[in-house]
């Protein structure tokens, strides 16, 4: 069996339909499925005899699993509910002032436009750009970057509907000239590029777990880089969100040195030990290697659309291929060759105008022929 067919027999999924919906929700591994259940058998057998040595390591060992994967430390990391809230913590934390500025694009999910409209009423505006056949051209970034008021940048690591793939090193570089902030929504992207905070230049990163990390909702990562935690107030604090978390006798009104500051009660804990599960399985494929399995997929799909004279909205080419393909059919609407693919046991979504198809390392060639075929 090779590595990519072991990797499958991971994901039963693949038994009943070809699964192209990573960008939307993805399903979950065997590996995720047992360490969910590991937390259950021990809830139900025990409760909370051994909080410390059964939950609170593993919520450690995975915080510590989740900087190796960004090339973060530990204390840069801390739980979120989803991609969102990490978001939330920076646009509601940092100190504004009127007039300063965000920059973000047209190709953005709401959860990276809405929070920075909300701070309108503090007289924050929010630039964004215009993007130019599905990507943000860098030159139009760099424009935005120059303006003095401009305060931060946030934009995703792969655009959701496009599925067009930013060069974060290059940004961050920008970023870093200009002395703007630099903030990333990496859940189209996490799991399946590598990527490296400390290279890129990245203050601020948020993620949930549900899409290319492969593991369940609810429970995601928010990386804030030791440089900007003093940037950000906590807009939420608890018990946990303390130094001295577990001394109930006595108030000490003092916040964790590092991110775990942010995590102000208890944690989805259980979400976290199927977070791990599916952290420690992409590391020991190895997200180099994931990348370039997935854009090989990729590649095989766009050749097949394009000999069927499809129109592929993806940008593919300078870097900017990803895991998410989109693309309409000659006369036909786009939700009507959707149908027709999920009908056919091909698993895809309409998405900002196209059909739009996202593998991940365990789906096969012939899964992706499948999809050409039943066209
Ligand atoms: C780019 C992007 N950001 C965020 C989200 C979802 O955010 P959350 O994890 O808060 O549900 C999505 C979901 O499709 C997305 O594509």
């Amino acid at each position: 069996m090779d590595r990519w067919s072991r990797a499958r027999s991971w994901f039963p999924v693949t038994d009943g339909m070809a699964y192209l919906n990573h960008a939307g929700v993805a399903p979950i591994s065997t590996r995720v499925e047992e360490a969910l259940g590991r937390y259950a058998a021990e809830a139900t057998r025990r409760g909370a005899l051994h909080y410390a040595r059964f939950y609170d390591a593993e919520v450690e060992r995975v915080r510590t699993r989740v900087a190796l994967l960004l090339g973060a430390h530990a204390d840069e990391i801390a739980f979120v509910k989803n991609t969102t809230e990490g978001l939330g913590i920076v646009a509601c934390g940092l100190d504004w002032k009127r007039g300063d500025q965000v920059v973000v694009c047209d190709l953005e999910y709401p959860s990276n436009v809405y929070p920075w409209w909300h701070l309108r009423s503090k007289g924050v505006e929010t630039m964004m750009l215009r993007t130019r056949d599905g990507h943000l051209p860098l030159e139009r970034l760099e424009e935005a970057l120059r303006l003095p008021r401009t305060r931060l940048l946030s934009i995703s690591s792969v655009e959701f509907g496009s599925g067009a793939r930013n060069d974060l090193e290059a940004i961050g570089r920008l970023c870093r000239e200009r002395g703007v902030l630099f903030c990333v929504d990496a859940i189209q992207s996490l799991g399946c590029f590598p990527i490296d905070v400390e290279r890129c230049g990245i203050d601020f990163l948020s993620a949930d777990g549900h899409k290319w990390l492969l593991s369940v909702e609810g429970c995601g990562l928010f990386y804030c880089a030791r440089r900007a935690l003093g940037l950000l107030t906590p807009r939420v604090v608890g018990w946990r969100s303390v130094a001295e978390n577990w001394n109930f006798d006595e108030y000490h009104f003092q916040l964790q040195p590092g991110a775990g500051r942010f995590e102000e009660g208890t944690t989805n804990t259980p979400g976290i030990f199927g977070l791990g599960a599916a952290i420690d399985l992409l590391l020991e494929v190895g997200v180099e290697d994931i990348g370039e399995r997935v854009l090989a997929l990729t590649d095989r799909l766009v050749r097949g659309l394009l000999e069927r004279n499809a129109r592929v909205l993806s940008p593919r080419s300078d870097g900017r291929a990803s895991g998410i393909v989109s693309f309409t059919l000659p006369d036909e609407p786009v939700e009507e060759s959707t149908r027709r693919l999920v009908e056919r046991g091909v698993f895809v979504v309409a998405r900002r105008g196209g059909v739009r198809a996202s593998p991940h390392f365990y789906n096969s060639e012939e899964e992706i022929d499948r999809l050409l075929g039943a066209l």
